[in-house]
């Protein structure tokens, strides 16, 4: 795989390596980066937790072997040969003098901080103190800062130590093939421009929904919220893939320009606007607080100020332990301006579905006439495309991407400010907490959201609409 003429690093570093992220997504997309691309550099596990270098290779291994690797092929191995690992406390600057010596004679080399965004100032200052910033790339994980105003001091600091242009905010979202697909069917084709504005588009839904709860991650949950967790992040790119104008000439950033263009006309969101829940047992979760109000559902209508879709209702959901674990974006057509045939059809005339996951959908959806005597019609689907799913995993594609310094696929200041300038007011406990109940679709008051703009589409398992 080509992936640019920019100058590749020559050293992976990843802070967190003995984490959660590690072992279910960056080992898995390290060993497939090995295998796939022939990715030949030095790879260094930093982690403060007592371990040596066999115990990291072990982890290595398991990970690997539960994410679908052969460990014992010829790029297992590979991989283990390149492995390094420093252990110690972030704060102490004998851990970066050991890190500076590993990564021997990287020129250009690339730092993932897979670490709470709150350490990633001091790894920052302390890569920089130790001569192991110089040149280099940085990777960092979301959530990009905890609020619009920590995200500005964040990259402030960030700032001073790396350019712009080395920096990688991760949105694993943006490197989804079906997310990619969006823009790509969008723009690749004609004839969706005419139609894909408010003269046309009676209302835009997005679900991501998850029928499992928040698992073991209940301590890093219950700082977060749903909000913080999604809602501002994936959600928010798949809407502006959906809905942000078409990139115009040929420089590198005119991509990322358009979509921070979309991001920055999106309302801040009124809390009227919200609908959070909580699912019932959510209290039980090691690491949540009691008496917790976090939310693991929220529901929110946005509206975007331009011209293309002025008036357009558009709204948001996701959520854990709801009944599917979908995410999918329905833009639906408004009415025909009268009723030739005198049936009475709810809520829109025809839509185009885009299913993200589990199987990635595109699908035309109108109304066609049932056969006999009367003019009467059904709704049905045109497929225009249907795969199982997507192959090269984004956390290879991200990693990837950023080893060669190709950063359309990341967010950028601009746009992480944007995200957060949209939630911003509705953070915490600006509006209640509803419990919802186990495989529900969430609070009643998310029907109440939608009003006459709904029913909200609830996605159903592959074939359905
Ligand atoms: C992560 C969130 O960013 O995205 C998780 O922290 C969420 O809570 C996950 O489950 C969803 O990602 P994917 O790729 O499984 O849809």
């Amino acid at each position: 795989m080509i992936r640019s003429t920019n100058e590749a690093s020559d050293a992976l570093i990843f802070f967190g390596a003995t984490g959660d992220l590690a072992y279910k997504q960056i080992f898995p997309a390290l060993y497939r980066l090995v295998r796939d691309e022939g990715l030949a550099t030095p790879i260094i596990g930093v982690a403060k937790r007592g371990w040596n270098l066999d115990q990291l290779k072990d982890r290595a291994a398991d990970s690997v072997k539960e994410h679908g690797g052969d460990i014992n092929c010829d790029a297992f191995k590979q991989l283990l040969s390149q492995l390094r690992y420093v252990d110690g406390d972030y704060n102490d600057p004998k851990v970066f003098a050991e890190l500076r010596k590993q990564m021997g004679h990287a020129k250009r080399p690339l730092h993932y901080l897979a670490i709470p965004p709150v350490l990633f100032s001091v790894v920052a200052s302390q890569l920089a103190k130790s001569g192991c910033s110089k040149n280099a790339r940085l990777v960092v994980e979301k959530p990009f800062g905890h609020d619009r105003k920590s995200a500005g001091e964040l990259s402030r600091i960030l700032d001073q130590y790396f350019s712009e242009s080395d920096i990688f905010r991760i949105d694993h979202y943006l490197g989804k093939e079906p997310v990619q697909n969006i823009l790509y069917t969008r723009f690749a084709n004609s004839m969706f421009e005419p139609f894909w504005n408010r003269n046309f588009v009676r209302s835009i839904q997005i679900t991501m929904a998850e029928n499992f709860g928040v698992q073991d991650r209940g301590k890093f949950y219950d700082a977060t919220g749903a909000i913080r967790d999604v809602m501002q992040n994936h959600m928010l790119q798949i809407l502006a893939s959906l809905t942000m104008d078409p990139p115009t000439g040929q420089e590198y950033e005119a991509m990322r320009d358009r979509k921070a263009s979309l991001l920055k006309a999106v309302r801040a969101l009124d809390p009227g606007h919200l609908i959070r829940g909580q699912y019932e047992g959510y209290h039980e979760v090691p690491g949540v607080r009691a008496g917790s109000t976090v939310e693991t559902y929220a529901a929110a209508k946005l509206e975007i100020d331009n011209w293309r879709w002025a008036g357009v209702p558009i709204f948001i959901r996701t959520g854990k332990k709801l009944p599917v674990s979908i995410a999918e974006a329905i833009v639906e057509f408004k009415r025909p301006p009268r009723e030739t045939f005198g049936e009475i059809v709810t809520s829109g005339s025809g839509h185009m579905r885009f299913r993200i996951q589990p199987d990635v959908t595109i699908a035309l959806g109108t109304r066609v006439k049932i056969p006999g005597d009367l003019m009467i019609g059904d709704d049905v689907e045109l497929i225009l495309s249907r795969q199982p799913g997507q192959d090269m995993p984004p956390y290879q594609r991200l990693l990837g991407d950023a080893m060669h310094g190709v950063s359309e696929l990341f967010t950028r200041e601009d746009i992480v400010d944007a995200e957060w300038r949209i939630v911003n007011n509705v953070l915490g406990d600006t509006t209640p907490v509803c419990k919802y109940a186990p495989g529900t679709w969430g609070p009643k008051g998310a029907e109440q959201l939608v009003g006459s703009d709904g029913p909200w589409r609830n996605p159903a398992p592959a074939g359905g609409a």
